[in-house]
């Protein structure tokens, strides 16, 4: 009987636990009920499946600071239950994307102008890189810190990346660390330096008066 009972609960424990191992495995946007989502009071024709933001971007001039111009959900509200979004990537010559992730979707990266640093890092702190080619795809994985560098002095580069989410979101590192308020002795510890490195780090990312 005893035995039966120990079964029965390590049974259960299983079906939760591969349970949850779905849910994580499927975890990104949530399907939905009908083909598309319009606000109320908005007139749902063609030009609602339009974004017509990014024709700035392919007309202007290099650019002169790193730029990320997003068709994500904030800017395409088309895209709500669509699970998709793209971003277009400027880097001028000797430029970064630093350090970021993007906690609900993968990114998978199109190098359409220039040659381009590319790596991320898994959880096992293993750093995968590779320099790309114009015309050369990437992915990086859901969820992993990652970095785009531009290390041609002479050329700027530019690419389209995609997601499969329509709201992937942005945890950029440097500005999460030493942009917020998170006090200096806790960084000061967990970097294992000193609380004025921190403070100079900071001002480097704060708003300029
Ligand atoms: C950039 O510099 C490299 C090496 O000096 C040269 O081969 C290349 O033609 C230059 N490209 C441009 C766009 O000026
Ligand atoms: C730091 O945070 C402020 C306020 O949110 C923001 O305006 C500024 O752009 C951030 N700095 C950087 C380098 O992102």
């Amino acid at each position: 009987m005893a035995s039966k009972t120990f079964s029965m609960k390590f049974f259960s424990l299983l079906l939760i636990s591969s349970f949850t191992i779905i849910q994580l495995a499927t975890a990104g946007d949530p399907d939905i009920l009908s083909d598309f989502i319009a606000p109320p009071n908005v007139l749902v024709d063609g030009n609602f499946f339009t974004f017509t933001g990014m024709r700035s971007v392919v007309t202007a001039g290099p650019p002169t600071t790193f730029k990320v111009f997003k068709a994500s959900l904030a800017e395409f509200p088309a895209l709500n239950g669509q699970s998709v979004s793209i971003a277009v990537l400027e880097f001028p010559a000797i430029s970064t994307n630093p350090p970021h992730i993007h906690p609900r979707s993968a990114e998978l990266l199109f190098l359409v102008q220039g040659t381009l640093q590319v790596g991320f890092v898994d959880t096992t702190n293993k750093l995968f890189t590779q320099t790309l080619q114009t015309g050369d795809i990437f992915v990086f994985p859901k969820g992993l810190v990652h970095f785009q560098y531009n290390a041609v002095a002479n050329a700027s580069a530019m690419a389209v990346s995609a997601f499969g989410s329509a709201n992937a979101g942005l945890i950029s590192l440097p500005n999460t660390l030493f942009n917020t308020s998170i006090d200096d002795n806790v960084l000061a510890l967990s970097f294992k330096t000193d609380v004025a490195t921190i403070q100079h780090l900071k001002v480097g990312l704060a708003p300029k008066p």
